[in-house]
């Protein structure tokens, strides 16, 4: 994929330099990617990537991604790079999408949760690439929200959750794809989707000229994911969309204060709050974390949510979605060890 970038306009340019001299400085730089928000640290960093942890309050055993500004730094962060590897970088980066290889020595213990693999991923957003390539080494990053939240698509959103945690915060507006990257184990003989997201599985398979595993049940197997994980605070329900007026009814009678979220519009009473239509499963994936943000801005205590299709990136929706929808205090709960 061509990765030519055109020029940035000053203020911006002289934001990513900023943003550039924290990281070198050891601190935190928020940064937009065309999945969600990045709390980004300079990888290189055990003491720098610590902060990312506090900052979050998330578990020291969670694994990051590092992110690169180019596809040919791959061998300076891991060993051992497979073709498949090799195949699917040069089809899908920059873009959503993250492999896990075998880590290079250079890999502190602190990025990798003290795994022997490492997830690497470049990014297709032109602030986030432009930091990156100024920058030379790899950033670790995970969502920029709490632990347990609603990642962030918008610079507004990282404010709100992590505030003055964060020495900066690029603002590259909203996210273009909004669900996270899909995640592929390449260090097994067969590559395995870890978690669905913005690169489709049936993309992956056209790349490589065969199937792909999906980790146990197709759902997110990447360490360190809960089942409450990408929940609001209101309660996510799934409803087929032939269902939900008869179930946002019900709802209303008993005295919830009612969201819904679907691809199109819904005829509803009048006290539910219908979200815009988000039209299409990209439109889904773009406004899903936005809308559960709104819904609980608005008071709702329940979001009905019709998932779209499961096919392409409406897979990665539905994975999202079901994890909202999970009971919060679920056995499985904890967080899996490495
Ligand atoms: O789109 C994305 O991937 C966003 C943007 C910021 O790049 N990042 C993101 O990071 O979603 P985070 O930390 O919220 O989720 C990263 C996932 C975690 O579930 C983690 O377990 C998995 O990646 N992961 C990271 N390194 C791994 C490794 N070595 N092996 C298996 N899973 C890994
Ligand atoms: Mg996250």
């Amino acid at each position: 994929m061509a990765t030519t970038e055109p020029p940035l306009d000053p203020v911006l340019d002289a934001a990513v330099e900023r943003a550039v001299a924290a990281l070198r400085g050891g601190g935190l730089v928020a940064f937009p990617t065309e999945t969600v928000y990045g709390l980004g640290a300079d990888a290189s960093s055990p003491a720098a990537v610590r902060r990312i942890f506090a900052a979050k309050g998330r578990p020291p055993s969670h694994p990051l991604i590092v992110h690169l500004g180019d596809a040919g730094l791959v061998d300076t962060w891991a060993v051992d790079v497979p073709r498949d590897a090799r195949h699917l970088a040069d089809a899908c980066w920059p873009g959503p999408l993250t492999l896990v290889l075998h880590r290079a020595a250079l890999v502190p213990d602190e990025v990798t949760g003290g795994r022997e693999t490492v997830g690497l991923r470049v990014p297709a957003q032109p602030l986030a690439l432009a930091m990156l390539r100024r920058f030379g080494g790899g950033v670790a990053a995970p969502s920029a929200n709490r632990f347990g939240r609603v990642s962030p698509t918008t610079a507004a959103d990282v404010a709100a959750d992590l505030g003055p945690a964060v020495d900066l915060i690029l603002d590259g507006g909203p996210c273009t794809v909004g669900v996270e990257s899909t995640i592929v184990d390449l260090t097994g003989p067969t590559p395995t989707v870890l978690r669905p997201g913005g690169i489709p599985v049936d993309a992956l398979e056209a790349v490589l000229g065969r199937p792909v595993a999906l980790a146990a049940g197709g759902e997110s197997r990447a360490p360190g994911m809960l089942p409450s994980h990408y929940a609001p605070a209101a309660r996510v329900e799934l409803v087929a969309a032939a269902d939900v007026a008869a179930r946002v009814t019900a709802l209303l009678e008993a005295g919830h204060h009612v969201a819904v979220l679907s691809e199109a519009a819904v005829a509803l009473p009048p006290t539910a709050v219908a979200l815009p239509p988000v039209g299409d499963a990209e439109g889904y994936a773009r406004a899903l974390y936005a809308h559960l943000r709104l819904a609980d801005r608005l008071g709702a205590d329940v979001v009905v949510a019709v998932p779209p299709a499961e096919v392409g990136i409406g897979a990665a929706v539905c994975d999202r979605l079901r994890k909202a929808a999970a009971p919060r205090d679920a056995p499985g709960d904890e967080p899996e060890g490495p």
